[in-house]
């Protein structure tokens, strides 16, 4: 049975480290079971550890299917971690550092020679990621694949799509060598699953003789290996909010109350609050949309931050603020996006840090990425079975394709910096957007991914687009455990 087992990793490739091996012997079909682990984890990872197969598991649970994997009675599973107390964040000490943000070093000024530089940072940071992934093992740059007869495999960034005349569609795939047609059959699986112009791919493929590269399989940087979730010793939480619009006269200011004076009540959860994320739109902004004064209740930028900085005075001062801009913030609107400037920032208290949009820092040593979310639009437009209602589907797309905004030309201004700030070139404990007002919190191989609903009503525009929001609701995740929750006002 062992022989079998082992027999059937060599097959695939893969190795399994001594925990995996003994769990899966256990099992009374062994191979049945790491097929099944497999299937669920989209790939096959270089070596299958425990932590795979449970992750397996989870995401079988969730479908709804039934017990295959059978159920881990008696395994040599590590036991989960253990509930702890909540903290109370005034006996904590802030621990919080930026690690990746634009602001203070952008240097473009938007050439084609800033573009083509742009360009090749993205395909710089992302080829690599590409590479590590086993299917592409031995791939070749594409002056080189187009050469060869034989099954080719390489990595670039996808300059067009186009859809023949018959409905199939051809990528031209591009590196810094030269630009391959790579074909995808509408009969194939790989059509359902759209790649977006702009986004850096990976193709396994065979030649025609015309030239065309039929595409076997197209592969995604996406997260190698499911994380566990970093589970700090400070049992503190981190509370996620976007899109206040104070100054439109669709702000729910009864229920900004309720919550600002829930933060400051005895809730067990309230009190454990060490930071507050504010994901951009902070304010409505002036001139953002035509006739927008229409809906102003405050028609003075300057006026609606001093009412911001009024309304985040009464959040009680141990909690640390993390403010970036949206698109309706006083900031260039291309991304990356910088912190609010200076003249703005004073108007604040101190325990309210201005940082740039997306920005990548650390609390508690948890990785968090905070991105407005912008590109959500794009990839509702761009994606088929995409929505504004469920945008936590499109932030899974962004972390397969490592980048919040793949797609450029589309309704996501980008400024071509020197180096991709949009790239997500770490993979975060944490990813949270904003920009839909819509709320969602659940978990994409390992990374908590969380949408932060809004405070303001429903606005002419989404009710022109049937969009509905989900205000005032704010989900909380601890980071002693790792549970999250959502709080509705
Ligand atoms: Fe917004
Ligand atoms: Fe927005």
């Amino acid at each position: 049975m062992h022989e079998r087992l082992l027999d059937a990793l060599a097959r695939r490739g893969a190795l399994a480290d001594p925990d995996a091996i003994a769990y899966l012997s256990s099992r009374a079909d062994p191979v049945a079971v790491l097929e099944s682990v497999i299937a669920k984890l989209e790939g096959v990872p270089l070596v299958l550890t425990m932590e795979h197969i449970q992750r397996a598991q989870e995401l079988a649970r969730k479908a709804g299917q039934a017990a295959r994997p059978p159920p881990v009675a008696n395994a040599t599973l590590p036991s989960p971690p253990k509930l702890r107390d909540l903290a109370r964040a005034t006996e904590v000490d802030a621990q919080f550092a930026v690690v990746r943000d634009v602001t203070g070093k952008s240097t473009c000024e938007g050439t084609l020679d800033d573009f083509s530089r742009y360009f090749a940072s993205r395909l710089a940071m992302i080829g690599p990621m590409l590479r590590a992934r086993r299917e592409l093992v031995g791939s070749v740059d594409i002056a080189r694949a187009k050469k060869l007869t034989r099954e080719v495999r390489f990595i670039g960034m996808v300059a067009d799509v186009r859809a023949t005349k018959k409905g199939d569609r051809v990528l031209e795939v591009e590196d810094e060598t030269d630009t391959a047609p790579v074909f995808l059959s509408q009969t194939s699986d790989l059509f359902k699953d759209p790649v977006l112009p702009d986004e850096v791919i990976g193709v396994v493929g065979r030649p025609t003789e015309k030239g065309l590269i039929i595409a076997e399989q197209v592969v995604r940087p996406d997260i190698l290996t499911p994380r566990a979730f970093p589970a700090t010793k400070d049992a503190v939480s981190v509370a996620f909010i976007s899109d206040v619009h104070v100054g439109s006269k669709t702000f729910l200011r009864e229920k900004w109350d309720a919550f600002a004076s829930w933060m400051n009540g005895t809730d067990e959860v309230a009190q454990s609050i060490k930071y507050l994320v504010l994901a951009g739109d902070v304010v409505d902004g002036i001139g953002v949309y035509p006739r927008q004064e229409e809906e102003l209740a405050i028609d003075d930028i300057f006026a609606q931050y001093e009412e911001v900085a009024r309304l985040l005075g009464a959040i009680p001062d141990h909690v640390n603020m993390i403010l970036l801009p949206g698109n309706h913030d006083a900031v260039r609107p291309a991304e990356p996006q910088p912190a609010l400037p200076q003249d703005v920032a004073k108007l604040f208290d101190s325990n309210v840090t201005f940082v740039g949009n997306p920005c990548s820092f650390t609390v508690h040593g948890v990785r968090i990425l905070a991105y407005h979310g912008r590109s959500l639009d794009d990839f509702v437009y761009s994606l088929p079975g995409m929505s504004y209602a469920r945008p936590l589907d499109g932030m899974r797309e962004m972390l397969r394709r490592r980048h919040l905004a793949p797609l450029y030309g589309g309704k996501t201004p980008i400024a071509p910096e020197a180096e991709d700030y949009l790239v997500i070139d770490e993979v975060p404990d944490v990813f949270v957007a904003g920009h839909v007002h819509a709320v969602g919190m659940d978990e994409y191989k390992g990374v908590k991914i969380v949408n932060a609903s809004t405070w303001q009503a429903q606005t002419a525009y989404q009710k022109m687009h049937n969009i509905i929001p989900q205000p005032a609701r704010v989900p909380i995740l601890n980071l002693g455990t790792g549970r999250g929750t959502i709080k509705e006002f």
